[in-house]
Order: structure tokens, then sequence, then C-alpha cells
């Protein structure tokens, strides 16, 4: 049941909740109109502390296409905050003015600690370098859309494996399901936090495999997850010079890869993937931007009740 749930880490959803979310999304995408009405009445509210293009505005999109309304900040230079108001009094008045509310924040932990003061359903649209469990509901029903089923799939992630939120999540979850393996390619200085691959191979005995290169294994993974160097979350601005062009995807590249690679990346690119690479017909990241709204949609009907 997810009526009335928070969604805060990835592993707030179990296996077949994500799976019912995803069926619910694949209906949504084929079908748009039917679920016009669903959400008629109900009020999102979005509360950005952080910048934000794709994850805001498609949470709009998804409850205005189900014809809900939305209010919100994108600035919280705009908001009390400015006024010194913390988070729990914040949400404590918000959440009488919406019936289910989205934060992202730069401070790690910043939206659980508002769902514990929220009358209604808190999202995290991603919380400093931490979570960001609906870019990976995007980013599953990526998967199942294009690869027909999450299972039997290696896929390599690229780039900032330290503070790239969407990768902790998607490895959070990627890891429950059936015969997933992990290629880790990233920088030495930006491998994922010790913890995280800990507990993933402890709970789940997943195979994961960490490397700093890129084209020694391009060729045999069904799946590539590119990311961005995460520049705000560096402590120095050289550091992130001298990391930031770790890894540029190429179409001479990409000549390597199997036929078959559904290539992702969760946006915004900075100069990861070249250009010329949109054109190849398995570079899937704007689909999958598309996609996103119909996973927030999934999300938001059934954390309403109103999924039929
Ligand atoms: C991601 C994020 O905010 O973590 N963007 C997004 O929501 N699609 C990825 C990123 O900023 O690199």
């Amino acid at each position: 049941m997810l009526q009335g749930r928070h969604i805060i880490d990835a592993s707030d959803l179990s296996v077949e909740e994500l799976s019912t979310i995803v069926n619910l999304a694949l209906k949504m995408n084929a079908d748009p109109e039917k679920f016009s009405n669903l959400c008629k009445g109900k009020i999102l509210a979005t509360l950005f502390y952080e910048p934000s293009t794709r994850t805001r505005l498609s949470f709009e999109s998804a409850m205005l296409r189900m014809g809900g309304s939305v209010i919100g900040f994108s600035d919280a230079e705009t908001s009390s905050v400015k006024k010194g108001e913390n988070i729990a009094d914040t949400i404590r008045v918000l959440s009488n003015y919406a019936h289910i509310v989205v934060m992202r924040h730069p401070r790690e932990g910043a939206p659980l600690l508002a769902s514990q003061y929220s009358r209604v359903p808190v999202i995290n649209g991603g919380d400093g370098g931490h979570q960001h469990p609906t870019q990976t509901l995007t980013d599953i029903l990526t998967i199942k859309y294009y690869k027909k089923d999450i299972r039997d799939i290696k896929i390599a992630i690229c780039g900032d494996l330290l503070f790239g939120r969407t990768v902790h999540s998607l490895l959070k979850t990627l890891s429950r399901f059936p015969n997933i393996e992990f290629v880790l390619i990233s920088p030495s200085e930006l491998r994922i936090p010790y913890h995280l691959k800990n507990s993933i191979i402890e709970k789940h005995n997943v195979k994961i495999f960490e490397t700093t290169s890129l084209e020694e294994h391009i060729n045999d993974v069904n799946v590539l997850y590119m990311t961005r160097i995460q520049k705000e979350r560096f402590f120095s601005e050289d550091e992130y010079i001298k990391l930031k062009g770790s890894y540029i995807l190429t179409p001479e590249k990409l000549k390597h890869a199997r036929k078959d690679l559904l290539l992702m990346h969760p946006l915004p690119r900075v100069n990861e993937i070249s250009y010329e690479v949109d054109m190849d017909p398995r570079a899937k990241y704007f689909e999958q931007a598309r996609l996103g709204v119909f996973a927030r949609m999934a999300l938001i009907a059934l954390l309403l009740g109103r999924s039929h």
C-alpha cells in the first residue's frame, strides 16, 4: 500500500512496489488521456532549495497532466527561509496547503526531517550528494521500456560515483533485481562511498567491478549510465577542474559498444557525452527525461491513493 507514504530513500520502495509504479507509468505513457482527471482537486507543493530543471518541472507537468494543481518555490531566496525559518516550521505550515510535497535540498537528510513534521506525503527530489529516488524510478522505467525486463543486465555507471545521488539511489535499487552486474567506472577520487558498496554487496551479494577505464568495458555492457562530475559538491575548484574531463563519450568510443546498448544519463550533461552522440539510436537520455514525467505521475497518483 503506497497511499500516504513518504518516499525519501531508494530503499523505501520494495521491488513489488517499484513494479507497481513502473507498470502504472507504462499505462500512463501508452494512454495519457485516460488519466487526465486522476488528481483533480489535489495540490502538489514543490519546495526546491537547490537548482533544478527536470525534476521540478517534470513533477509539475506530472501533476498538471492528471488535472491537479501546483504551488511552491524554486528559489529559497524568495521564501521565508531567507528570514531564518527552519524546515520543520516550513513543512508544518505547507503540509496544510498541499496534499503532497516534493522537496529538493542541498543538505543530506533535509527531506527526511521534513517528513517527520509533515501531515502529507513528502517525496525527496534530491538531497545533497545522498539520494534521488524519483530519478531512479525514471531510470528503471527506462530500462523496463527498452529492455522489457529489469533482470540479467550488466550496467556500467560512469562518472562521479562519490557525489552523484542518482547513482547512489540507482545502485541501492537495481541491486535488488535478479542477476544485475555493475561495472563502476570513475576516477579513483570519485569512487562510490565505501559504506554503500559494502552494504550492497553484503545485503544482496551482487557482482561489482570497479575500474577507471571506460574504454576497456564499454564493449560488453547492456546499459551505460553516464553522469556529470558534481561540481557543486567539490571542496575546491582546482580539484573539479582536474577531474571534469575524466570521461568524454564520443562516437568513436561508442563504436566498440553493443548494437543494443541502452545509453542513459540523468541530465544535465556538461561535457561527458559529446553532442554527436545524440544522433546515435542507442542514446536514450532525452527519452529517459520524457519517461520521467510518467514515473512521477504514477508515484503521485499512488501516494494519493488515486491510481484508478
Ligand atoms: C540529477 C541530480 O539533480 O542529481 N539531475 C536530475 O535530477 N536529473 C543529476 C545531476 O545533477 O547531475
